[in-house]
């Protein structure tokens, strides 16, 4: 491990110390440089703007001749646009990357000297209020570029023109963390994804209503590489996993429906059957397994006057019971 460090600082400290014992050639950039100065130079500088990211300074798209005034000047104004934020980490100066630590106010609003002169102006000064979702996240994604948001560009909630201020409010966040615009998340999602959120008050529920859980304990609502924004792999399954470790695999014996999906068997927000089951025992089962000798004589008379464990109960998994997968030598039918 140690040696690989070495290995791979090594090349890297070297380049650095070309590139800065070298530096006033290098942004001479000129023809007569030896040829492999100018790419060192490239890509050290790629390596700090990278670094720089964070800490762009917003253009001023509407008030391209305005200048910065400071914090202090807008407060003589807006003596009570601190009430809520000044408690934020947005307002903490001893966060090199907020905007307290930047332009403060103007981080976020652009360069105010015009609107100081015309405050009635819609364009001296970024008013959100009058800007379009896009112009509202370029805003917040000049700082916000870090992991959680880097799929955010083309997300389901991008494509369709939801800004970042549709859930959070900076001036006035009603939840502890996250700075939301609801108290909690769900009553956030709610507000668009009812059908989702009521059915977390079924019966049979992933501990969200409980505290435990939240949408975002599986969704990233900034976007993901996986289908339905879900946070963690590429495929549903993955997800799933990702917290029951114990129904990966791979087993000997595989249930195709499962490998498949999980939610062929279970609704992830909750249903009126146990463990969260898209249908009762035994119809689960019978949904596609109905062509075979042995689940038809399910319903004959005799299964249902002697109330046979085939459909009451557990049913199927009764005997079935290793449902997910088996790796018993025995176990292609998943009843050991
Ligand atoms: C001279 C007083 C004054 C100063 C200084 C001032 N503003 Fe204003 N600002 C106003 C007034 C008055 C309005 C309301 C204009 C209107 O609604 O027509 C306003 C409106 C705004 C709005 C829009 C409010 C809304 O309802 O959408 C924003 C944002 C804003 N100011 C930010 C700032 C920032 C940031 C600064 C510092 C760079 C600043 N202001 C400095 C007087 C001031
Ligand atoms: C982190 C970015 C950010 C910073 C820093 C910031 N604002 Fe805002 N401001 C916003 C957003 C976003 C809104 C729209 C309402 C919201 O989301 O809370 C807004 C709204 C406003 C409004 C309209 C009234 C309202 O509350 O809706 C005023 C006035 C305002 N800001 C003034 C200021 C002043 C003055 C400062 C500095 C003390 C400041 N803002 C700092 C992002 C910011
Ligand atoms: C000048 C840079 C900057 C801008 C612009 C900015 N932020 Fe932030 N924001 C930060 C920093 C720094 C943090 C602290 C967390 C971190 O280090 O990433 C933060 C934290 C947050 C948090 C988490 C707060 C918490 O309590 O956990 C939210 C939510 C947030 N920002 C939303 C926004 C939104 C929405 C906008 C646009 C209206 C915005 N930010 C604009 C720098 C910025
Ligand atoms: C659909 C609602 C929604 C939208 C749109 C949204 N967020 Fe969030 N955001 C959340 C929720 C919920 C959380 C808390 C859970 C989490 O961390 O994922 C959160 C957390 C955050 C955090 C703190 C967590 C962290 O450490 O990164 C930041 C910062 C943030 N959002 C910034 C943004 C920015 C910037 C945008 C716009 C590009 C945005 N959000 C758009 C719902 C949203
Ligand atoms: C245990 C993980 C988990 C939790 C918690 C969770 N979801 Fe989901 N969600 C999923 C999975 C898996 C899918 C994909 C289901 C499918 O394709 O049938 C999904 C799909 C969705 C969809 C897309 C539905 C569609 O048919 O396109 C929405 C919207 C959604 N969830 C919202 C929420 C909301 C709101 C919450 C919180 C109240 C939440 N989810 C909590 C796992 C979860
Ligand atoms: C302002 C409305 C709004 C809010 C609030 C909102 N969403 Fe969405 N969400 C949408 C829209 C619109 C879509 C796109 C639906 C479509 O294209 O069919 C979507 C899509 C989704 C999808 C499906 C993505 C896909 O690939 O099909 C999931 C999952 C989701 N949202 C989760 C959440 C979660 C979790 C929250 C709360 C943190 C949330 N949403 C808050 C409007 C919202
Ligand atoms: C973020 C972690 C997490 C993810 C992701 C997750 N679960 Fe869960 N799941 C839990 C927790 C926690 C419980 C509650 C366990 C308990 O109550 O003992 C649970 C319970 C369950 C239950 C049992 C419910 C009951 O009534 O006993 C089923 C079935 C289930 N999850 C299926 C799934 C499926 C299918 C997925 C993928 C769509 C999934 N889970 C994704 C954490 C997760
Ligand atoms: C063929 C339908 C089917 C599929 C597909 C399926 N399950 Fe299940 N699952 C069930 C049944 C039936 C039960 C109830 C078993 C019982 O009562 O003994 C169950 C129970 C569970 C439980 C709670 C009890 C336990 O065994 O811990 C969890 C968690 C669970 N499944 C997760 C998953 C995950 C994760 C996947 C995807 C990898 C998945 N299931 C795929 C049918 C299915
Ligand atoms: C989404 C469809 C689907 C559901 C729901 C489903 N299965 Fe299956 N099951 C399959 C498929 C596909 C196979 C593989 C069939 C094959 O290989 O010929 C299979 C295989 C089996 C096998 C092994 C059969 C063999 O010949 O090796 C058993 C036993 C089984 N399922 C029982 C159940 C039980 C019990 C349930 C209800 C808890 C259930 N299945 C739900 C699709 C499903
Ligand atoms: C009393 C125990 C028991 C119950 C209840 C039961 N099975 Fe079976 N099942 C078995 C046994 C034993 C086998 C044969 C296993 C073998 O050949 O190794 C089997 C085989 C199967 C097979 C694969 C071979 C075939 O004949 O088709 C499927 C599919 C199946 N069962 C589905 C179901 C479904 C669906 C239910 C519920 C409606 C169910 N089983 C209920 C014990 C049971």
């Amino acid at each position: 491990m140690k040696r690989l460090f070495y290995v791979l600082a090594a090349p890297a400290i070297l380049l650095f110390v070309i590139a800065a014992t070298d530096a006033p050639v290098e942004t001479a950039g000129g023809p007569e440089g030896p040829p492999l100065r100018p790419m060192v130079a490239a890509a050290v500088s790629f390596v700090a703007a990278d670094r720089q990211v964070g800490r762009q300074t917003l253009p001023a798209p509407t008030a391209p001749t305005a200048e910065y005034v400071g914090s202090d000047s807008c407060l003589g104004c807006h003596d009570d646009a601190t009430k809520k934020l000044g408690g934020t980490v947005h307002w903490k100066a001893a966060h090199p990357r907020s905007p307290a630590a930047e332009r403060g106010c103007e981080s976020c609003h652009g360069p105010g000297s015009r609107h100081i002169e015309d405050p009635g102006s819609d364009t001296a000064i970024r008013k959100f209020a009058t800007l379009t979702p896009r112009e509202a996240n370029s805003t917040c994604l000049s700082c916000h570029t870090k992991s959680p948001h880097t799929m955010w560009q083309g997300s389901a909630h991008d494509a369709r023109n939801i800004s970042c201020i549709t859930c959070h409010s900076v001036h006035d966040p009603k939840s502890p963390t996250a700075q939301l615009t609801k108290a909690t998340q769900t009553e956030l999602c709610a507000t668009c994804h009812r059908v989702q959120a009521t059915k977390m008050k079924r019966v049979s529920h992933m501990p969200v209503p409980e505290g435990k859980m939240e949408c975002s304990s599986c969704h990233n609502p900034h976007g993901a590489t996986n289908v339905k924004l879900l946070k963690t792999g590429n495929w549903i399954n993955e997800s799933c996993v990702s917290c029951h470790a114990e129904k990966r695999g791979p087993f000997l014996f595989e249930h195709a429906a499962g490998r498949e999906s999980c939610v062929s068997c279970h609704d992830p927000h909750g249903s009126s059957n146990d463990r969260l089951l898209v249908a009762k025992l035994p119809m689960l089962c019978q949904r596609c397994h109905i062509g075979t000798r042995h689940p038809s004589t399910i319903y004959d008379s005799t299964a249902f006057q002697s109330k046979s464990v085939r459909v009451i109960g557990r049913a199927c998994v009764t005997c079935h019971a290793q449902i997910h997968g088996s790796n018993h030598p025995a176990g292609q039918a998943f009843t050991r």
